[in-house]
């Protein structure tokens, strides 16, 4: 087995937790992911997906459970150096882009150098590079109110991806992106995970975009309920798989 660089043990969510509201959104989930890996969460909504990836990743505290992330106890660990933390090891997407809507495309794009202080000239070079790849040059200077859908989800990734982190944690990071920016991106995180070893959490509900992991977790009421290797499979047998998987969970489904 190589490397674990994300282990959630024993995790249970409980929202809104003592009061009539209460609602029990992770059971007890159990997970090890190796550095390297690519790894897929599917899902119905409602499931947990989103929750999930929130509590392996210090974006929220689990009711119960614990979080290693690169052999750190990150539930141990104060309200500052969990930031520092984050800038240093992970990026983050998020199903709703969480940008800063009275902050330019520039400064959203900056902001995690910006937290972990890094010098205003490198933050330029490295903000403009990435500007480029991610076709926002002409947009930098905008605010996020005054892009489209796809320009935000592309700041958003730039954001993510500006601190060269260790572990990608994306929840639909494709979700208002066309096919051709989707397969793009999914070239990107591949291309990170296969040469640079980077790691990377993806939510999505699509079985073609699901068909680019190396791993696929389901979800479904609080608990993982099956999981498949992509292992030897090519991608069109790997993509046959999921969809077959998928669809006989939205049949049983509609049953119950
Ligand atoms: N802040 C919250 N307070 C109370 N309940 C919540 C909160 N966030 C999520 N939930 C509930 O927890 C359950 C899981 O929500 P979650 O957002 O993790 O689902 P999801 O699988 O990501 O769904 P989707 O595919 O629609 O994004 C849902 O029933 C949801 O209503
Ligand atoms: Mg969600």
């Amino acid at each position: 087995m190589g490397e674990i660089v994300l282990e959630a043990r024993h995790l249970k969510k409980i929202y809104n937790a003592n009061s009539l509201n209460a609602y029990e959104a992770l059971h007890d989930i159990n997970i090890q992911v190796e550095k390297g890996e690519f790894i897929g969460v599917m899902g119905p909504s409602g499931s947990g997906k989103s929750t999930f990836i929130n509590n392996i990743s210090t974006i929220d505290t689990p009711t119960e459970g614990k979080v290693f992330i690169n052999g750190k106890n990150v539930l141990a660990m104060s309200a500052n150096d969990i930031g520092h933390f984050r800038y240093q090891n992970l990026g983050f997407i998020f199903q709703d882009f969480n940008l800063l809507d009275t902050h330019t495309i520039y400064e959203n794009i900056a902001l995690p150098l910006s937290l972990a202080g890094v010098d205003p000239a490198e933050i330029e070079t490295r903000v403009k590079e990435m500007a480029q790849k991610m076709d926002m040059t002409d947009q930098l200077y905008k605010l996020p109110s005054e892009c489209s859908g796809g320009q935000r989800q592309r700041t958003a990734i730039a954001r993510a991806l500006i601190n060269n982190p260790s572990i990608i944690i994306a929840d639909e990071p494709t979700g208002n992106l066309d096919s051709q920016n989707s397969e793009e991106l999914l070239e990107l995180f591949q291309k990170l995970n296969r040469e640079d070893g980077v790691t990377v959490v993806m939510v999505t509900h699509d079985a073609f975009i699901a068909s680019y992991t190396s791993r696929l977790i389901f979800i479904r009421d609080g608990n993982i309920t099956s999981e498949i290797q992509k292992g030897d499979m090519d991608e069109d047998e790997y993509f046959q798989k999921i969809v077959a998987i998928s669809s006989s969970r939205k049949r049983r489904s509609r049953i119950s």
